[in-house]
């Protein structure tokens, strides 16, 4: 951390938005930009209220805020709403009704549009469908499937009808997707055969036979038939999407759900070994994408807007699907690899749609350097206005190629810093009147009361390093852990004594009130944007029948960031070799999937720890990264254990 913090603090580089961005945006002046934050922050329930109702409402909110359950938020209290009228059915009653809601390419090159008119007929037939199955309001069902029309779809269904969606990224093992199925109480299962991934099929649905071996409450698979694989069939089980669909009515009446009814469910890693439920409700989770999407990517009509995360994630659920669609934007989506059939596949679809907003993540921009620019420079990319980056921090370097590779120093660049939890971006630059600084997220969103603070939560000073809070409810925060509201109160307010959410990230502030994020200060370990728990890794190592013991952390990476490195103690008459390595892998992806495949196992008899028996993490970060330990040692049990770590690594 204290590296990091040293790198970025030599960083002195600033951009302010240029004259012509300046001209047209949202917000153009300082002075609009000052009032409205300061409104938002000294007056949440009038800025917030506002902004409420310009979505539309089935019954009006009585309140805007009920704070009184700390830290249980109530937001728009009393309102009745339902999201797929709020991102389909009032364009369709509008001007935007022969709009382009999404424009899909998928992997080999094939292409779709859908109009609002068209989402919405798609949104009801397959509403009627899951109702003919007996999915009703209240429900909740899990969505594993590729990034293809009706995933966007099969959410808004459910949202349709009162059923809460679960979305399990579609590179999640079937071990994985099992427990999410089974916590969540799940009781069908939306999929596809297959999708097209990296010029091969990557079979979808035999991993949902596989989870549901051990989920009986499920009664129902809906397929899409996509890549056209050999799957297996139950009959009294699945169902094929286009034949469901096919006979479904095509007019399906919105249920009035309330503000704070579930919308969905989406499992994250904490520091923990098991993923937790993060709980999002309706209105103020609509609100709040609602307003960041528009004021964030400075949104208009006309744009064509592409968010390059998978719905897997939620920024996939925020800004491909609730915010751009509640703002009745044009939405690409692309299904396949950014390097398949060739490394500049993304320009090629930035060009041949004519994309202006693009938003992705610091991975994905630092591989595009090292694949090379002649394959940006090949294309046009002039129709780009905007650029944004989320999911772990850019590095300068990565900033600044992104900005003159891809924006032709025109665009000016969003890095947007939130989190499952938050729901919606809470620090990020205003592109009409923030200067930004490569490395930094900048400044705190409308509404957002973010702090630095020390131990005790005293507010640090400028450049000080110290823990990210938030000292104000936001509207679109998790409203709990499902099924468990003893670790929400754990994990995010006890720290701070019930008094700030307390975020898991260390960062400091600088003397302009620029927010630098450093990263997780907790076991939480992010690859490539993904993020795992060590303790969950650990578990899935521990359980292969060689390992007695394991301790994994995270180590610098130059391309996702971090890696992940595991340590681990063989059991009697087991050795290293090339074959065990390989099952050790094998049975990662089993257990989690391919994205938590460590990318360095080491081997050791014995693993340092504390008298007291804690494995002592720090200690393996600094040799995993190879660097030297400069922390106290004094707890140590056993020195002669770190001195032979040290010579493992010859
Ligand atoms: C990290 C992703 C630095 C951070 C939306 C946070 C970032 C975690 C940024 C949440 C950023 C996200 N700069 N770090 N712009 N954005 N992070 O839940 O550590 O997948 O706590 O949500 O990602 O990850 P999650």
């Amino acid at each position: 951390m204290g590296d990091q913090i040293e790198n970025v603090l030599h960083e002195t580089r600033s951009f302010p938005p240029s004259a012509e961005f300046r001209a047209d945006a949202r917000i153009k002046t300082d002075a609009v930009y000052e009032r409205m934050l300061r409104e938002s922050l000294d007056n949440p329930e009038s800025f917030w209220g506002r902004v409420a109702r310009e979505i539309p409402w089935m019954k009006p909110f009585e309140r805007v805020l009920d704070w009184s359950k700390a830290p249980f938020a109530q937001w728009f209290v009393g309102g009745k709403l339902n999201a797929s009228v709020v991102c389909v059915d009032q364009h369709v009653n509008s001007v935007r009704s022969g709009k382009r809601a999404i424009i899909f390419e998928g992997e080999p090159g094939d292409r779709r549009t859908l109009t609002y008119t068209e989402l919405q007929l798609e949104v009801c037939r397959f509403a009627n469908a899951l109702k003919a199955r007996g999915i009703k309001r209240g429900d909740r069902v899990a969505i594993y499937m590729p990034m293809i029309p009706e995933v966007v779809v099969a959410m808004l269904a459910c949202a349709r009808i009162g059923a809460a969606h679960s979305v399990v990224f579609g590179g999640f093992s079937a071990v994985a997707l099992r427990d999410r199925i089974k916590d969540g109480g799940c009781t069908a299962v939306v999929t596809a055969d297959g999708s097209f991934r990296r010029g091969a099929v990557l079979a979808l649905k035999p991993q949902v036979d596989e989870a549901l071996t051990e989920c009986p409450d499920v009664h129902a698979v809906f397929v899409v038939q996509r890549a056209k694989n050999q799957i297996s069939w139950l009959a009294r089980r699945d169902v094929w999407w286009h034949e469901a669909c096919a006979v479904a009515p095509s007019e399906c009446a919105p249920e009035a759900m309330d503000s704070e009814d579930l919308l969905f469910l989406l499992y994250t890693s904490g520091s923990t070994g098991k993923p937790k439920g993060i709980v999002h409700t309706t209105g103020g989770y609509l609100v709040g994408t609602y307003l960041s999407t528009q004021m964030v990517f400075d949104l208009r009509d006309e744009d064509v807007y592409w968010c390059t995360a998978d719905v897997g994630w939620i920024t996939g659920h925020s800004y491909v699907v609730y915010g751009p669609l509640a703002n009745g934007a044009t939405v690409m989506l692309y299904e396949g690899a950014p390097n398949t059939p060739h490394a500049g596949r993304f320009w090629e679809l930035i060009e041949r749609h004519r994309i202006n907003i693009f938003y992705t993540a610091p991975t994905a921009i630092r591989s595009f350097m090292r694949w090379g620019d002649e394959h940006v420079t090949k294309y046009d990319l002039s129709s780009l206005r905007l650029l944004g980056s989320v999911g772990e921090p850019i590095n300068p370097e990565a900033w600044i190629w992104y900005r003159k590779m891809i924006g032709k120093e025109l665009c000016p660049i969003v890095d947007t810093w939130w989190q499952t939890e938050t729901g919606s971006i809470m620090i990020t630059p205003l592109p009409g009147v923030t200067t930004t600084k490569p490395g930094s997220a900048t400044r705190p969103f409308f509404g957002v009361d973010a702090a630095i603070v020390d131990e005790q939560g005293v507010e640090l000073g400028p450049n000080e390093g110290g823990f990210l809070v938030i000292r104000k409810p936001w509207p679109s925060m998790l409203r709990g852990i499902w099924g468990d509201s003893e670790r929400y109160i754990e994990t995010y307010w006890k720290k701070f004594g019930g008094r700030f959410y307390f975020a898991g990230d260390g960062a400091r502030r600088d003397e302009h009130g620029c927010f630098w994020i450093v990263g997780r200060i907790d076991d939480v370990i992010k690859v490539s944007g993904h993020r795992f728990s060590s303790m969950e890794v650990e578990s899935a190592l521990v359980s292969h029948e060689s390992i007695v013991e394991a301790a994994v952390v995270a180590r610098p990476d130059e391309l996702t960031g971090q890696a992940i490195c595991a340590f681990v103690t063989l059991g009697p008459g087991k050795s290293p070799s090339p074959e065990l390595r390989a099952s050790i892998d094998a049975h990662v992806v089993k257990e989690i999937g391919k994205v938590a495949r460590p990318a360095e196992v080491r081997f050791s008899e014995a693993l340092p720890k504390t008298r007291s028996g804690k494995i002592m993490r720090r200690l393996l970060r600094d040799i995993a990264a190879g660097v030297e330990t400069v922390g106290d040692t004094s707890t140590l049990d056993d020195y002669s254990v770190l001195a032979k770590l040290r010579q493992h690594e010859e």
